[in-house]
């Protein structure tokens, strides 16, 4: 195999020193009473806390705006543009949580991969990453190539309230290599999954590749002051829990493993993986994320048992119960306010029968995937009202 970066980073390498930790630590500004982190933690929050996928984006006439004229990847770079489309969602809905305006592919990008997102389409690569060349070829983003990001979460920060949190997020290998590999958006994800079966060795060469790039995303994020992260695998339940165990989950443990010591919550999500969340839970993060597909109660009892009998089979992973979130169908924000207020009720009446049964932490409120464009802003408003009030 042809490796044209031939320094590769070794598991050691992704793990933080202690000036990054102090560093990290010292950039942090959310009170630890903030309602999101109290409810990871497992105490009771001051409000429930609520924040939606996509809620900074084209459901605002704000964002429309400011991006009239500005490419999406271009956005991600300019400190000032990407702080302002963060924080729009967070004052106009009142939410607990900024998600940092980002993209998963913008790593990529900043690392030199021919990549642009396309409106109505989403990330499409210049060329497809399907040799051992092409992988060799793949770049490792350095830190210092990502500075726009730490300058505008460093704005970011200076307007948020110290119960409201940053989260920063990255996507997770497996979906990251469907973009590479496919070459854009994939309804099936067939030439991702030809090439784990048919040339293994390729597929993981191209997953440890994979790995440090998302590991410093989340580093620089985390350093830069995010207080909590969300690792969005959210292409992995197209593959089967033994597909998942073998050629994804070694690699989102590796990445969670490289972030624990900074001591922020991680926040693992993926799209249709109700049959995969025992093994989502078990790589180690703090929350886990649901599709509006399955309840919470039933979502965190798979967690818990699965967690429970991973450790008693010698198994990788620890015990214990996680924080949940989820999971309102973003379709039900285009239903008419009745709907909303029943269907944000019964969200909240499943996680808090979660809670009550032990199976869950804490209860973060979302939707079970990204906010619909088409939605209306003040629906969105309204869903973040019912669930304060609850
Ligand atoms: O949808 C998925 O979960 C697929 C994987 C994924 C993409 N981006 C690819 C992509 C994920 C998880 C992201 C993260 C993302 N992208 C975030 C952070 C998380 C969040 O929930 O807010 C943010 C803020 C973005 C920003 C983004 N990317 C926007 C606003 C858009 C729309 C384009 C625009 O011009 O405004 C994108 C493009 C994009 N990235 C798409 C996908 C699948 C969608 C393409 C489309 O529908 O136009």
């Amino acid at each position: 195999m042809v490796d044209q970066n031939p320094s590769p980073v070794g598991v050691a390498d992704l793990h933080p020193t202690d000036e990054a930790i102090a560093t990290a630590r010292a950039a942090r500004r959310a009170s630890s009473d903030a309602p999101l982190l109290a409810a990871v933690r497992g105490d009771i929050p001051s409000r429930r806390p609520v924040w939606m996928m996509r809620q900074a984006g084209r459901s605002l006439p704000e964002y429309r705006e400011l991006r009239r004229e500005v490419g999406m990847l271009d956005s991600c770079f300019r400190p000032d543009l990407l702080a302002e489309i963060t924080l729009q969602p967070v004052r106009r809905h009142d939410a607990d949580a900024a998600i940092l305006f980002s993209d998963i592919v913008v790593p990529l990008k900043a690392a030199g991969v021919g990549v642009d997102i396309v409106a109505g389409r989403g990330p499409v690569l210049e060329s497809p990453v399907r040799t051992a060349e092409a992988v060799g070829a793949l770049p490792v983003v350095e830190p210092s190539q990502l500075e726009a990001v730490v300058e505008g979460i460093g704005g970011i920060l200076g307007e948020l309230r110290d119960d409201q949190v940053l989260i920063g997020f990255a996507g997770a290998p497996f979906t990251l290599a469907s973009y590479l590999i496919e070459g854009g958006p994939s309804k099936n994800h067939g030439v991702t999954k030809a090439m784990m079966y048919s040339r293994p060795e390729l597929w993981h060469a191209l997953m440890e590749k994979l790995t440090p790039t998302v590991v410093r995303f989340l580093q620089v994020q985390i350093e830069a002051g995010a207080d909590a992260v969300q690792l969005f695998d959210s292409w992995a339940g197209f593959l089967s829990l033994r597909d998942y165990r073998e050629f994804v989950a070694p690699y989102s443990r590796r990445i969670i493993d490289a972030v624990r010591p900074y001591g922020v919550p991680v926040i693992h999500f993926g799209v249709n993986t109700g049959e995969l969340l025992g093994e989502m839970a078990a790589v180690g993060p703090d929350v886990i994320g649901v599709d509006w597909k399955t309840p919470l109660d039933v979502a965190a009892r798979r967690v818990t048992a699965s967690l429970a009998e991973n450790v008693e089979a010698g198994g990788p992973g620890s015990p214990g119960v996680r924080a949940i979130q989820g999971n309102l169908d973003p379709a039900i924000l285009l239903a008419g306010p009745d709907v909303i207020r029943d269907q944000v009720a019964r969200v909240c009446a499943e996680a808090d029968r979660a809670v009550a049964a032990g199976d869950a932490r804490g209860h973060i409120f979302n939707l079970g995937h990204g906010v619909l464009p088409e939605t209306d802003p003040d629906a969105i408003t309204r869903a973040f009202a019912e669930v304060h009030g609850q």
